[in-house]
């Protein structure tokens, strides 16, 4: 036990390594009029990089093309920060912290946090489609469709909308549920959907549909779990304005059940990812369980 748990932490520690690396590399200043350097605020120095370890540790449940996982765990970070750098505007959550730093727009202007946003999301399909050969062209397009249903108004964006329009409203548990699957879920989702996309073999359909739905439950206790820590953490230890949500009268799932019973949901759609892990029947899951607890155990 002790071993494994070492084992993941050296693993996750080197696998963060080449993300922060690589995202430093790939997210360079020489965008005009200080737009290169609001993205590089937004990317580097901060954030847990989860999605980037879903996918490196779905890679490698799937037995995949390393250098295409590399490309979509920042890719998929990239949509992330992006997401998190419009949500954090004054025409959606209003905050002025994240990641321990004051948000982009406090920092940069509404505007250039509005383009740097933009230019996230493009650059993460960039680094999706190298011109080199790199990466199998047939792998590209996967990894394009996978990450862009999951960002676009059927997943994180489309979340977004519902979260702006449900300010003030008691939504019921599944119209709740909807929300965060594709505010969150989604991308979460596609992480290690994208991990497994990058497999040197195409996985048997029973497998993809276990990691999908390993994914489904870990994207939704994900945000279950950012409900729960708004209320029981506090700003210096999550690096954002804790009590924004019941502040913003925003519906959560603390507002909907209580805290109780939020926790009793997140420990079991942790179950429900280690149950869909076993019924994947891959060899190498020890990664993906371990960022399953990590998801729902974070202190931050
Ligand atoms: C916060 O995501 C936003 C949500 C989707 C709830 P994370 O908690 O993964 O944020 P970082 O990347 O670690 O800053
Ligand atoms: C944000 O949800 C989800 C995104 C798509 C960015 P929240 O608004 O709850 O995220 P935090 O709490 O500000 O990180
Ligand atoms: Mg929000
Ligand atoms: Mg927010
Ligand atoms: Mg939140």
């Amino acid at each position: 036990m002790t071993f494994s748990l070492l084992d993941f932490d050296t693993w996750s520690a080197s696998q963060l390594a080449l993300v922060e690396q690589a995202l430093s590399q790939w997210v360079s200043a020489d965008a005009p009029a200080g737009l290169g350097e609001a993205m590089r605020y937004a990317v580097l120095d901060g954030g847990k990089r989860l999605r980037p370890l879903l996918v490196l540790g779905a890679c490698e449940a799937a037995g995949g093309h390393a250098a295409a996982a590399l490309r979509a765990a920042c890719a998929v970070e990239l949509i992330h920060a992006y997401s998190l750098v419009h949500d954090d505007m004054p025409c959606m959550d209003n905050d002025v912290l994240r990641r321990g730093k004051p948000t982009v727009h406090v920092h940069f202007g509404e505007a250039l946090a509005l383009l740097a946003g933009d230019a996230l999301q493009a650059l993460a399909f960039e680094l999706l489609t190298p011109g080199d050969n790199s990466v199998p062209p047939a792998m590209q397009a996967d990894l394009c469709r996978l990450l862009a249903g999951a960002a676009g108004g059927n997943g994180m964006a489309g979340g977004q909308a519902i979260d702006l329009a449900s300010v003030g409203q008691p939504l019921s548990e599944p119209e709740l549920r909807a929300m965060h699957t594709l505010k969150t879920g989604r991308l979460l989702q596609a992480s290690v959907m994208m991990g497994a996309a990058c497999a040197h073999k195409p996985l048997p359909p029973a497998a993809q549909a276990a990691l999908a739905e390993y994914g489904a439950a870990i994207g939704l206790a994900f945000q279950v779990v950012d409900d729960i820590l708004d209320v029981t953490s506090d700003s210096a230890v999550l690096g954002k304005t804790a009590g924004k949500d019941a502040a913003s009268d925003k519906p959560t799932y603390v507002s909907l059940m209580g805290l109780e019973r939020s926790q009793a949901l997140a420990d079991e759609l942790l179950a429900d990812a280690h149950r869909a892990l076993l019924e994947s029947d891959l060899p190498n899951v020890s990664r993906l369980r371990a960022l399953a607890e990590l998801v729902v155990k974070r202190k931050s």
